[in-house]
């Protein structure tokens, strides 16, 4: 354990695609530190394992089968958290969708798709936990990003526009939300092993050795080191902490050339 144990005890966090990947490791990390968590997938096939981990960890789960992008939906999701787990201290905006693709080729669905689930669902998800955290007197919201962002993104056109509007949404609303004593942060991965991304962006060998060459501490990140990087944020470690942008990528940000992937 790097943290203490009881770090976020009588805490509820909710986890956006909390089921898989990156999101199914923040939630069980934010369990075995103390919180309770809920989770929104849209496949409830992802549900089952992660409701058995965090209750493993002696923990309350909720899994609420949810699409971020519609807005009815995030509000529902907000009012079965408060209902059924009494609160909500800790959004983790992690919900994704991804697929390379050349922008010439990219149709206007598969364009929405990805802006509506990253961006949209962002912004909703958030606006959905306002009432309870405001009324709560704060609250911490961490949004997850992507490296790419704030450069070219050669294929991703979609994700790294939605992304770098996430990044700049966490600016903001730190700055509205203070008054609040809600924090935004967010965190920005680079490529991570197990992860549904590093399958779909990385799955050629000359890609993956491409990328690998533009990380300083030439590896591949671990969901854990993501994980870490969200509690250290949401925990009083943070408290005057908010609009940060935590990179957590082996230093690629200072190194990343712009590469094509192999499409
Ligand atoms: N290349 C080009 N277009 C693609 C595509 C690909 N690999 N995958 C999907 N699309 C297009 C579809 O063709 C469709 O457009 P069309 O109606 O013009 O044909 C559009 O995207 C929407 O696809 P659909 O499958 O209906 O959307 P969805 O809402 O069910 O799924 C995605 C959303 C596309 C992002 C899907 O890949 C997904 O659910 N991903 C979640 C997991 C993920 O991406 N994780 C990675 C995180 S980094």
């Amino acid at each position: 354990m790097i943290f203490r144990e009881d770090l976020l005890q009588g805490q509820v966090a909710l986890v956006t695609g909390g089921g898989t990947g990156i999101g199914f490791v923040i939630s069980r990390e934010l369990a075995r530190h103390g919180a309770d968590v809920a989770i929104t997938s849209r496949n409830p096939e992802h549900h089952t394992q992660i409701v058995q981990e965090v209750e493993a960890l002696g923990r309350r789960a909720l899994a609420i089968q949810a699409d971020v992008r519609d807005p009815e939906q995030t509000q529902r999701v907000a009012e079965r958290v408060r209902e059924e787990l009494g609160r909500i201290d800790i959004l983790v905006n992690n919900a994704a969708g991804n697929f390379l693709c050349a922008a010439e080729q990219l149709s206007p669905n598969g364009w929405r798709a990805v802006v509506e689930i990253v961006l949209h669902g962002t912004f909703f998800m958030s606006k959905a936990v306002l009432p309870a955290m405001k009324e709560q007197g704060g609250g911490a919201i961490v949004n997850i990003g992507a490296n790419y962002a704030w450069l070219a993104a050669p294929y991703v056109s979609h994700s790294g526009a939605a992304k770098a509007g996430v990044l700049n949404l966490t600016r903001t609303l730190a700055v509205e939300w203070a008054p609040y004593n809600i924090r935004v942060n967010a965190v920005t991965p680079g490529p991570i092993a197990d992860t549904e991304g590093v399958r779909r962006l990385m799955s050629d060998p000359k890609t993956h050795k491409a990328v690998l060459d533009t990380v300083p501490l030439k590896r591949l990140g671990k969901r854990e080191e993501i994980a870490w990087a969200v509690l250290f944020l949401v925990s009083p470690a943070a408290a005057y902490i908010t609009g940060h942008n935590l990179v957590v990528d082996g230093g690629m940000w200072f190194n990343h050339r712009m590469f094509r992937p192999e499409v």
